[in-house]
């Protein structure tokens, strides 16, 4: 049988943490499912369309091996998207204590509801402080955010408006 995980996250957009994270998830599991996810706590920058595309390429570009689907879910409760592709646990990132604070509850109610148990990864040092909501803010202030993300989200958040 199968071991199925679902990354779940807003990825908007993706970043050098997450790449980190969806590539060491699927060395641990036969199929990963990258999920966006609308977070309706944060005001978002792409569409989730976009959000998706720009996952993919960055997959494709790193090489990830693996089976790695990518796609999004705006319809219910995240455990019923993994209900309806057999996937029996989620895979996140949890940077600092103030990741763990906000990721328990969100684990425990998912297990509740479902019985869909939560993994937790700690991160690449190298990508601890990284955060998509710091590369929001850099961007719309003109800085540069190649070193947070992957290749193709600079180019695309770098790109001049309409290109
Ligand atoms: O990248 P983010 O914004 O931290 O991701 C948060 C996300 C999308 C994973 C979280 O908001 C979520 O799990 N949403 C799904 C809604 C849901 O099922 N809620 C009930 C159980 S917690």
């Amino acid at each position: 049988m199968s071991r199925i995980a679902v990354v779940p996250g807003s990825f908007d957009p993706v970043t050098l943490g997450h790449l980190d994270v969806i590539e060491r998830a699927a060395g641990l599991f036969d199929e990963i499912h990258v999920l966006v996810v609308h977070n309706p706590d944060k005001s978002a920058l792409l569409p989730i369309a976009q959000r998706v595309s720009l996952i993919e390429q960055a997959i494709a570009d790193a090489r990830i091996p693996g089976k790695v689907i990518v796609t999004s879910w705006s319809v219910g409760l995240l455990v019923d998207y993994c209900t309806d592709v057999g996937a029996s646990v989620l895979v996140k990132g949890i940077r600092s204590q103030v990741d763990v604070a906000y990721e328990t509850p969100m684990a425990i109610v998912n297990r509740n509801l479902a019985g869909v148990e939560t993994v937790f990864l700690l991160p690449d040092p190298a990508h601890a402080h990284v955060s998509s909501s710091l590369v929001r803010q850099v961007s719309s202030l003109g800085g540069d955010v190649s070193p947070y993300v992957p290749r193709v989200v600079a180019d695309f958040l770098q790109a001049p408006a309409g290109v």
